[in-house]
C-alpha cells in the first residue's frame, strides 16, 4: 500500500505532463460513448485521478509510464470488449491499445498517447476443468496467479518463467521499487511464449486450443483449434493482430515439486559456463525437463557477471548429464531449491519487480554451431565493446546494465509444435537446434532513448554480417530457417516477416479485419 501511494503521488505530479496531450474530438466522443455504455469501467484524466494514474504506471519499462490515454477502459467480459470495438468502428480516427500485462517494452504496442487504451485489469485468473483436463485463462494478471490457480488441481500450462533472469540481477543494483508486476499472460501467449515447459510441450501458445477474441466487427468468435485450423496457427505467435483476446483455453501438463531457482557467477568461472551453456544447447533436450536461461551481464567498469535460471519438472534435479555440468564450478550466490511450481516463479520473478529504468529488448535467432563454442563470448564481447562508452560516461549513471540472453529452443520444440497444430513463427520437425538471444538494456534519461536503440541496433547488424559467415565456416546450410522471437523483439524488427508463412498470414489477417482496425489504429507488430 505504501508503494502504490509513492506511485500514485509522482504520477499526480507527472500528470502535469499530461496536459499537454489533446484528445481529439472525436476520441473524446468515443470516450464518452464507452462511458456511457459501461458506466464505472471508463477511468479519464483529472487531478485526482488517482485510478488513471496508478493504470498509467503498470508497466514494466518506465518509458511506457509517461504515455497518457484519452481514456481507459477496464472491461469484466467479453461483451464488455466488443462494445469498446463496435464503438471504436464509428470513429475510424480514434486510435487505441490493448494491454494485459504491460511488459512489452516497445512504446506504441501496449500504450496509446491521446487514445483508448483497454487493460486487463479485471480479466485475470485461471480455472481447471477436470472433466475436459483443459485450463481456462484469463489474459490479465501474472503468471505465479496462474499457476497458483492450477497447481491446487496438480496441473501447470506452458507460460512465463518470470524473473526473466537479466532483470532480476539488475534490481539487485538498482533497488528501488516499482508498480510493474510480474510478467504478464495476454501478451506473453500471443506472442509464442518460452516456457521452462518447452522441450517438453512446445511454446505457451502450441497448447492453446481456445482463444475468446472478439474480432473487428465487434463479434465474439471462439476461436477453436479443431474448427478452424488455419486461425488457431495464426493466433500462436501474431500478438494482437487477429482480435482482442478475453479468454485462452489451454492444455495441461500435470505437474508436481519442481527443482529451480537461479544462480549468480563472477567471471572466474566463465570457461565453464560457456561450455556447459554450448553441450546444453545441442544436446540438453535429451533430457526435456530440463530448462536453463542463461544471461550475461555487462556492467560499468568492466564488470561482468552471469545469472543463470535452472529449471527441473521433477523434485531432484539428476545427478549427470548436460545440465548436471551447470553445478560443479563456483557461484556467488545460487538459490535452486525443490519447491512448488508457483513459489519458484514467484521467487523468481520477486526482484523484477524493482525494475526502476528504461528499458529496451532486441532479438536475434541463430543456430546451434557444434564448431563454434567461442559464439557466446564473441556475442557478449561485442556487446561490452560497443556499450563500453554508454555505460561509462562521466559525472552520472546514464545507462545502469545490458544484458544478452542465451535461450536455447531445441529442434524437438518444433517437432512437439508441428504435432500441436503448428505456430505462426513456423517451428516444425525439420528444425536446427537454436538459441534466441535477447538483448535488453537498461537506462535512466529520455535523451538517452535514441542511443540506447541504436546500440541495440547495431547489435543486430552486425549479427546479419557474422552470423551467415559463422554458419558458411561450420558447413551448415545458408537457408537454415531462423525466425524472430516476437516476445523478445523490439518495435522495428521484421518479426512476422521473418515467419516461413508470412503472406499466408497477412491474408488471414486482412480477410478478417478489412478495414484494418487492429492493422493500422493499434500498435504491436504487424503482417
Ligand atoms: C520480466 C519479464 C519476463 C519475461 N519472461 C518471458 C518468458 O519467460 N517467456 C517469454 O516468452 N517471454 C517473456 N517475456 C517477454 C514477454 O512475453 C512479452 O513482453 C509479452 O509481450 C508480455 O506480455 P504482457 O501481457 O505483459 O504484454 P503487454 O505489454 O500487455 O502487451 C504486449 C502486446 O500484446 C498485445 N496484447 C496484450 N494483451 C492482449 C490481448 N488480451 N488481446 C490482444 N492483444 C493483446 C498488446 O497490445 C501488445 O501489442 C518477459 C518479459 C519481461 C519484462
Ligand atoms: C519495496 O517494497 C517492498 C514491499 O512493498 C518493501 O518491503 C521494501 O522495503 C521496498 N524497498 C525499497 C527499497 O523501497
Ligand atoms: C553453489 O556454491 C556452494 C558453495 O560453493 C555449493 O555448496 C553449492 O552446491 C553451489 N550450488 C550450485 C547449484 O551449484
Ligand atoms: C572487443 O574489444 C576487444 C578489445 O579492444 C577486442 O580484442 C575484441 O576483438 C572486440 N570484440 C568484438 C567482438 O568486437
Ligand atoms: C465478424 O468477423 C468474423 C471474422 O471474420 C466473421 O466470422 C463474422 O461472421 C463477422 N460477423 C459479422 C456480424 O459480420
Amino acid at each position: 500500500m505504501g508503494s502504490f501511494m509513492c506511485i500514485t503521488l509522482a504520477t499526480l505530479l507527472l500528470g502535469a505532463h499530461s496536459v499537454l496531450g489533446v484528445p481529439t474530438p472525436e476520441t473524446i466522443s468515443a470516450c464518452a460513448e464507452i462511458e456511457n455504455a459501461l458506466p464505472g469501467k471508463v477511468l479519464t484524466r483529472g487531478l485526482l485521478a488517482v485510478k488513471y494514474a496508478y493504470e498509467t504506471q503498470q508497466y514494466w519499462s518506465t518509458t511506457l509510464r509517461y504515455v497518457d490515454p484519452a481514456c481507459i477502459v477496464q472491461p469484466v467480459d467479453a461483451v464488455d470488449v466488443s462494445v469498446v470495438i463496435k464503438t471504436l468502428n464509428k470513429y475510424p480516427t480514434v486510435n487505441f491499445a490493448t494491454r494485459s500485462g504491460g511488459h512489452d517494452p516497445n512504446v506504441g504496442h501496449a500504450t496509446i498517447q491521446d487514445g483508448v487504451l483497454i487493460t486487463m485489469t479485471d480479466l485475470t485468473g485461471a480455472t481447471y476443468d477436470a472433466k475436459e483436463n483443459v485450463a481456462y485463462v484469463k489474459p490479465g494478471g501474472e503468471w505465479n496467479d496462474v499457476i497458483g490457480d492450477l497447481e491446487k488441481s496438480g496441473v501447470a500450462i506452458s507460460g512465463g518463467r518470470l524473473g526473466e533472469d537479466t532483470l532480476a540481477l539488475l534490481s539487485y543494483i538498482i533497488l528501488t521499487n516499482s508498480s510493474a508486476g510480474l510478467v504478464g499472460v495476454g501478451g506473453l501467449l500471443l506472442g509464442g511464449g518460452i516456457s521452462f515447459l518447452s522441450a517438453q510441450e512446445g511454446l505457451a501458445a502450441d497448447n492453446i486450443i481456445g482463444w475468446e477474441t472478439v474480432m473487428a466487427n465487434g463479434s465474439i468468435i471462439n476461436v477453436d483449434a479443431a474448427a478452424r485450423p488455419d486461425l488457431a496457427q495464426a493466433m500462436r505467435g501474431s500478438g494482437g493482430q487477429f482480435g482482442v483476446v478475453t479468454q485462452f483455453k489451454v492444455k495441461v501438463h500435470p505437474i508436481g515439486d519442481v527443482w529451480g531457482g537461479f544462480c549468480i557467477y563472477d567471471q572466474s568461472q566463465e570457461k565453464k559456463l560457456y561450455a556447459a551453456l554450448h553441450n546444453f544447447v545441442g544436446h540438453g533436450a535429451e533430457d526435456p525437463k530440463a530448462a536453463i536461461i542463461f544471461s550475461d551481464l555487462v556492467f560499468a567498469a568492466g564488470i561482468k557477471a552471469k545469472l543463470i535460471f535452472y529449471f527441473y519438472d521433477g523434485p531432484e534435479r539428476p545427478a549427470s548429464g548436460p545440465f548436471a555440468d551447470f553445478f560443479n564450478g563456483i557461484n556467488l550466490t545460487c538459490l535452486p531449491q525443490k519447491q512448488k511450481y508457483s513459489s519458484l516463479l514467484r521467487a523468481n520473478g520477486e526482484p523484477v519487480r524493482l525494475l526502476n529504468a528504461r528499458a529496451f529488448f532486441r532479438t536475434y535467432t541463430v543456430p546451434y554451431i557444434a564448431s563454434r563454442p567461442q559464439m557466446y563470448a564473441e556475442i557478449r564481447d561485442k556487446l561490452a565493446n560497443i556499450t563500453t562508452y554508454f555505460l561509462n560516461s562521466p559525472g552520472f549513471v546514464r545507462a545502469t546494465q545490458f544484458s544478452v540472453d542465451f535461450q536455447p529452443l531445441p529442434s524437438v520444440i518444433g517437432k512437439i509444435s508441428q504435432s500441436k497444430g503448428g505456430n505462426a513463427m513456423g517451428l516444425t520437425a525439420s528444425d536446427p537446434d537454436r538459441i534466441i538471444l535477447m538483448f535488453q538494456g537498461a537506462w535512466n534519461f529520455a535523451e538517452d532513448d535514441a542511443l540506447a536503440y541504436g546500440l541495440a541496433r547495431q547489435l543486430t547488424d552486425w549479427l546479419d554480417v557474422v552470423v551467415p559467415q559463422w554458419i558458411s565456416e561450420a558447413g551448415l546450410p545458408q537457408d537454415l530457417y531462423l525466425p524472430f522471437f516476437m516476445n523478445d523483439g523490439m518495435g522495428d524488427q521484421a518479426i512476422t516477416q521473418s515467419y516461413r508463412d508470412y503472406e499466408k498470414f497477412k491474408a488471414l489477417q486482412e480477410s478478417v479485419d478489412p478495414n484494418g482496425l487492429f492493422s493500422t489504429r493499434a500498435g504491436g507488430f504487424k503482417y
